[in-house]
């Protein structure tokens, strides 16, 4: 393999020892339409198709309360990414960026995180709308939205649940 192969006009990678993770603990997976990179959008729409997060049972009760946020946080580990490009070129775009100014899934740490309209929950699963990822990606958090959107319980003060 050449030191360039798979590489863009103009990307730039580095050389990296294997990581050694932060131990994540992942708690659950998401359940999504796309198996294909080509078909997955790159940022998910609200009127999106449904989409689950199917957590662990062990985490069934940590989501006690969820139910009164319209929108949620949604943080997910993009799994089948590379992870040693320091400049990407994005297809159909034809310049060239440093990875932290994409959000692209490419990046030493490929998190990646979705506002997502909260539907319904049932059994510990959550049905979403507005995700972009492959389906089987491993979900690492949830959290409530606290700032466009108004949880239907408002906040009072001293009552942040943050
Ligand atoms: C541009 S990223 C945006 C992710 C997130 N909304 C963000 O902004 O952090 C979305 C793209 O990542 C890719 N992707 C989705 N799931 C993935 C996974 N599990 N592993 C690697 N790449 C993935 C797909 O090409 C998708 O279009």
């Amino acid at each position: 393999m050449t030191d360039t192969e798979g590489l863009r006009p103009n990307e730039r990678k580095v050389a990296l020892e294997p990581a050694a993770d932060a131990t994540l603990r992942f708690i659950g997976t998401i359940e999504t339409p796309w198996r294909d990179r080509a078909d997955c959008p790159r940022q998910g729409r609200l009127d999106g198709p449904e989409c689950r997060l199917v957590l662990d049972p062990v985490w069934h009760d940590a989501l006690t309360g969820l139910e009164d946020y319209e929108m949620i946080e949604v943080l997910y580990w993009l799994d089948r990414s590379r992870r040693d490009l320091i400049r990407q070129s994005p297809k159909h775009d034809g310049r060239t960026f440093g990875t932290f100014a994409l959000r692209s899934p490419v990046r030493p740490n490929p998190i990646g995180t979705s506002m997502v309209k909260l539907l319904r929950i049932e059994n510990g699963t959550l049905h979403v709308r507005g995700l972009d990822c492959l389906d089987g990606t491993p979900l690492i958090d949830i959290k409530p939205e606290r700032c466009a959107f108004s949880p239907k319980a408002a906040a009072k003060p001293g009552d942040s649940r943050d």
